[in-house]
């Protein structure tokens, strides 16, 4: 009896979680081929062709690897997690979201250790993963009823963002209709659903801020366009989309007033002081938990790369370089120093939230700061690590640039800066107010 184990006539390889074999004959055929045309997962995207700008990155055995020049013959009995492996078969993009609803039931721990563990491999992926999983908690807690069923309802859902508020609204009988074009949609090609900001109207009752509200659009309500070019976080895919007079109902629609006050709908049937509490006081820990991952995956690879390389001229090892070796020392130590920095902020939040005790404005204050200053001492520490991989790191497909370029591009993001936390802090210790939005 033939033995199948041994068939020879197949490749065989694991592809987000299920048995794939292809003919040995198509052996020289490449991943990334096999993937988009034999199994439509279309998540990993063909660019370059030249494994230099990192488009067609998967995980192979949970390492981050570009699949465009890489033979399927090579793959033969390993592991292959895509995109839509990670949004789907892990259902990573519902971590927080319970597990009646479909969701993982996880931790704020869990999802940030989960987004380190990706950074390290890929950025792009642990930012997409980070947005995504801001935007499925935030229309779970955010809808009422008939909205989370509708979102929910129906299996997995990868919903993605684009929180800036961009248009304005227009009431019509059971909803509104907007129309408008939003930039910066992390992860839109594989989403199921879009979460918007929309202007609802000016400021108004004492408050300070528009009345901002969030909205979910399926699949199909918006155009997307082909507009990411961009030198960091180019895996993420955050192209823009263009929305034409779609009907949003009302039933699909998150008030940010109510996500500040934790006083959302998803708040009333859970118990734990976690859903009642405001957004402003987590979602900054999110958007900021990709920076540590991303710079210990630069080190990762600069260690590594500094481990074998010679000097050009002598031919020495550059391990042996005293100044190789002040460079390690100090980009670990920022690394290290941003990442307690930031674990201790976390966890007394999360402790204090648990405990009933409201987060003073001091508390608040300081940990912006932590989120910031995390955010820089990443980037600063993968700058050290590209300036000292000389001219081989300008490589589009060096992983160190990677890390640096990526690292950029997160703190580019207004809640991960570093000036807008640094001067509240400031202004609150010296008996101001925060000029910070997100304080
Ligand atoms: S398409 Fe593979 S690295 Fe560019």
């Amino acid at each position: 009896m033939p033995d199948a184990a041994a068939d020879t006539t197949v490749i065989k390889l694991r592809v987000n979680g299920r048995d794939v074999a292809v003919p040995a004959a198509d052996g020289d055929r490449s991943l990334l081929e096999v993937l988009r045309e034999d199994l439509t997962l279309t998540g990993t995207k063909y660019g370059c062709g030249e494994g230099e700008c990192g488009a067609c990155t998967v995980l192979i055995d949970g390492r981050a690897t570009r699949s465009c020049l890489l033979p399927i013959s090579e793959v033969a009995g390993r592991t292959v997690t895509t995109l839509e492996g990670l949004g789907s078969a892990a259902n990573l993009c519902a971590l927080l979201v319970p597990v009646e609803a479909g969701g993982r039931g996880g931790t704020r721990l869990d999802l940030f250790k989960v987004v380190e563990a990706i950074g390290r491999g890929d950025g792009s992926a642990a930012w997409c993963v980070s947005a995504c999983n801001t935007v499925t908690y935030t229309a779970y807690m955010g809808l009422g009823p008939e909205g989370r069923r509708e979102v929910f309802g129906h299996g997995p859902v990868a919903g993605w963002t684009m929180f800036a508020p961009r248009t304005l609204s227009t009431p019509v009988d059971g909803g509104f209709r907007i129309s408008g074009k939003w930039s910066f949609s992390s992860g839109v090609d594989n989403a199921d659903w879009m979460l918007l900001g929309v202007f609802f109207g000016p400021p108004s009752g004492g408050s300070p801020i528009p009345d901002i509200r969030y909205v979910m659009l399926p699949k199909g309500d918006y155009k997307v366009i082909d507009d990411w070019f961009v030198s960091g976080l180019r895996g993420t895919g955050s192209k823009g989309i263009v929305v034409e007079d779609a009907f949003v109902p009302n039933h699909r629609i998150c008030g940010l007033a109510d996500m500040i006050q934790g006083k959302t709908p998803g708040s009333q049937i859970h118990d734990s002081p976690l859903y009642k509490a405001s957004v402003w006081g987590i979602i900054p820990f999110t958007i900021s938990s990709p920076a540590n991952g991303m710079a210990r995956g630069g080190l990762d690879a600069f260690l590594e790369d500094m481990k074998v390389r010679e000097g050009s001229y002598d031919h020495s090892p550059l391990a042996n370089k005293p100044g190789m070796h002040l460079v390690v020392a100090e980009a670990s130590a920022m690394i290290d120093s941003a990442d307690l920095l930031y674990r201790r902020s976390f966890r007394e939040t999360i402790d204090k939230i648990m405990a009933g005790e409201p987060l003073s404005l001091e508390h608040r204050a300081r940990s912006r700061r932590d989120q910031g200053w995390s955010v820089m001492q990443a980037k600063l520490a993968a700058e050290k690590l590209f300036s000292a991989s000389a001219g081989r790191a300008i490589y589009e497909g060096n992983h160190v640039q990677r890390a640096c370029a990526d690292l950029h591009a997160l703190q580019g993001h207004i809640v991960a800066g570093w000036e807008m936390p640094a001067y509240s802090y400031g202004q609150v210790m010296l008996g101001g107010q925060p000029s910070d939005a997100f304080t």
